[in-house]
């Protein structure tokens, strides 16, 4: 993989890199799409990271399918599958871990301790194989991608983070592999969390600036429907992730919400 892409650098080539645990949905070609707009040699990887699966979360039962993730990487014109084997990113001995302190600890962190060490850690070793100009990340992950752009800063690393919009289902629920787990019903009452989402940027955007009125108007909204329990509803600051109580220029509004037993996560950013 580094001599592909050290060939790819020393022809010229603007080299892009998409990561990836597979499992591919148009989520995941949203950012190849992005990323051929600006590169003309994107590199997709597909590695499903242990280090990022606590222990109770079932790593052996993450979904693969690699031969339609190869079919769907080569009609998006990938130029190179990156497809390591996890004793090679993770030999015997390995003792290396990047951890992005108090970002890493909240939200999504707070549930799944240990979870952006192992993201830090695998995107770092990632980045340096295949030392990209530019690396694409989904807002749909806003925390995981405020950790890569806060790494990529304090360790002064050469690639661009580019971080693009959620892909989104014609009704509006965020693209996510965990969707295939909701029932027929759960399906339709997940169209809750996009639509709270939109009523507090439609508030913000009638000129509503107190985030906690914009966040009360859309926990009620998410609460109206029933199979939903809310696990957190706020209003951050995309970089810091702290908390917001006045909006002045960007915020993000992030939910986290069970639809049944099915976790899902979705988030809009607010632009004065
Ligand atoms: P994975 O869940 O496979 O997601 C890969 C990338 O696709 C992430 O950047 C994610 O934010 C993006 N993505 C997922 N759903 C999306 C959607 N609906 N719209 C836009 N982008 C979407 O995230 C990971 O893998 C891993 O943590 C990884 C970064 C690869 C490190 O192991």
């Amino acid at each position: 993989m580094k001599e592909f892409a050290r060939k790819q650098r020393d022809e010229n080539r603007i080299v892009g890199l998409v990561p990836t645990m597979g499992a591919l949905h148009q989520g995941h070609l949203s950012l190849i799409k992005r990323a051929r707009l600006q590169c003309s040699s994107v590199v997709a990887s597909i590695f499903v990271n242990p280090t990022q699966f606590s222990p109770s979360e079932d790593f052996a039962k993450y979904p693969r399918n690699l031969p339609a993730d190869t079919e769907k990487l080569e009609n998006a014109g990938v130029q190179c599958l990156f497809l390591p084997e996890t004793k090679e990113i993770y030999p015997q001995n390995y003792s290396t871990y990047i951890n992005v302190e108090g970002l890493s600890e909240r939200f999504e962190g707070r549930l799944r301790p240990g979870h952006f060490r192992g993201v830090s850690t695998v995107v770092m070793k990632l980045l340096q194989i295949v030392q990209p100009q530019f690396a694409y990340f989904g807002r749909k992950d806003a925390q995981q991608a405020a950790i890569i752009s806060r790494m990529t800063k304090d360790l002064n690393l050469d690639s661009e983070i580019v971080v693009c919009p959620i892909e989104r289902e014609a009704d509006g629920l965020a693209m996510s592999s965990r969707n295939a787990y909701l029932n027929r019903e759960e399906r339709g009452r997940a169209l809750i969390l996009h639509r709270s989402l939109e009523l507090a940027e439609r508030d913000f955007r009638g000129g509503e600036r107190i985030a906690a009125k914009l966040i009360s108007a859309a926990r009620e909204l998410l609460v109206s429907e029933p199979l939903v329990r809310v696990d957190y509803l706020d209003i951050v600051d995309p970089d810091s992730l702290d908390p917001v109580e006045r909006i002045s220029g960007k915020a993000l509004i992030a939910i986290a919400a069970y639809v049944g037993t099915t976790r899902l996560i979705d988030n809009i950013i607010l632009t004065s």
